[in-house]
């Protein structure tokens, strides 16, 4: 069956998630979780995106830090609010060691209508990491578990976890694993790299699989996913696997979501849908993100992923960053939107980090 676009139906209602793999003959059933990348996946990208690509079931929005006191201004929680939330269905994250740290910011969220709080524990960044949160709270399994003991007493929210394999050595989840399991999380979101890793060498799956065997906690994969070929893999190594996650993937190719539900689509329909998307994205930065300067630093920002789908990349990519302004900006990219030949795939080399 020819797959027909319409922009007002949201593509999902068309894709079957059941798919089938012709070698292994195995059904897998597809569910797409947007990661949280601070600075490209907040709510601007969110809305832009799910209107012109709904292929995400669930995102997670990039983390808030934990803090004391109980007055929870709407400025800390801006991506959050539901007047900046179009569609795509989204789970608050929040980053911290001590409970009561966490507890006010999860039960306002919880009143304000999230049900789920994710708690990260992957991010790498040392200076973050050092001050024992993120993937240094990999660390201290006494101090997660305490957290956790407290947290499921005192917060109505179900509570998700985002985590690596450790900070420094892989034991460091062996460790913890038999802890996560006595609680009942929602879901684990598992990275295999190491904290000390940041982005360097290859997920661990060797490690991923030993996780999988070791918890009942519903388990979703992430890292790496970057094209039809690296995700098959992956589905081929755990074929019971339904929950995916896709974070850096989806700003070198907007399409690799869609192309994963649907198979390949062709070079007009993505030049068609990408400067919709452009356009939205576009207007959503503008209102969602104060200064000119900002807006401006922010679309720049995205030009260096969007411009590796062309052939003359080099050259686009440098064109957009010496605009000075909102409307030199509209128009050099609106002439490369209509003139300018796409690559056959985008050029991934050297991958966004942290
Ligand atoms: C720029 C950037 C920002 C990120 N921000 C967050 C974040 O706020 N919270 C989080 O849990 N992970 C964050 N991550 C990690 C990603 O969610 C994801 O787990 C990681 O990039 C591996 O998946 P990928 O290969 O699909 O990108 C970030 C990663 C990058 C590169």
């Amino acid at each position: 069956m020819k797959f027909v676009y319409s922009y007002h139906i949201p593509i999902k209602d068309y894709f079957c998630q059941y798919k089938l793999n012709q070698n292994s003959k195995v059904h897998f059933f597809m569910i797409l979780y947007l990661a949280p990348l601070q600075g490209y996946t907040e709510s601007y990208f969110r809305n832009a995106y799910s209107k012109y690509f709904d292929c995400f079931e669930s995102a997670i929005a990039p983390f808030i830090p934990a803090g004391y006191g109980d007055t929870i201004k709407k400025s800390r929680i801006r991506d959050l609010l539901h007047e900046n939330n179009d569609k795509m269905p989204v789970v608050p994250q929040i980053i911290g060691k001590y409970a009561p740290e966490f507890i006010p910011l999860a039960k306002h969220l919880y009143h304000y209508g999230y049900k789920t709080v994710n708690i990260n524990m992957g991010c790498p960044i040392q200076s973050i990491a050092k001050k024992m949160r993120g993937s240094g709270l990999l660390v201290y399994p006494e101090i997660v578990e305490m957290l956790l003991e407290k947290l499921f007493k005192e917060v109505p929210n179900h509570i998700s976890l985002k985590m690596r394999l450790g900070y420094y050595k892989k034991q460091e989840i062996r460790d913890l694993m038999p802890i996560l399991n006595k609680f009942p999380l929602k879901e684990l979101i598992i990275h295999p790299r190491l904290g000390s890793q940041m982005y360097t060498g290859k997920p661990d799956l060797e490690a991923y699989e030993w996780c999988v065997r070791n918890t009942q906690i519903p388990i979703i994969y992430s890292g790496d996913i970057f094209d039809k070929n690296s995700f098959e893999k992956l589905q081929k190594r755990f074929p019971q696997q339904e929950k995916w996650m896709i974070g850096r993937g989806v700003i070198y190719d907007l399409f690799l979501p869609m192309t994963l539900k649907q198979g390949n689509i062709t070079t007009a329909e993505k030049i068609d849908l990408f400067g919709k998307f452009h356009a939205s994205l576009f207007q959503e930065v503008v209102e969602y993100r104060n200064r000119p300067k900002n807006q401006l630093n922010k679309m720049k920002e995205y030009w260096g992923y969007f411009s590796r789908q062309y052939k003359n990349h080099t050259q686009i990519h440098y064109q957009i960053t010496r605009s000075n302004s909102l409307e030199e900006f509209a128009e050099k990219s609106d002439r490369i939107l209509k003139q300018e030949a796409w690559r056959s795939k985008p050029l991934i080399d050297g991958f966004i980090s942290e």
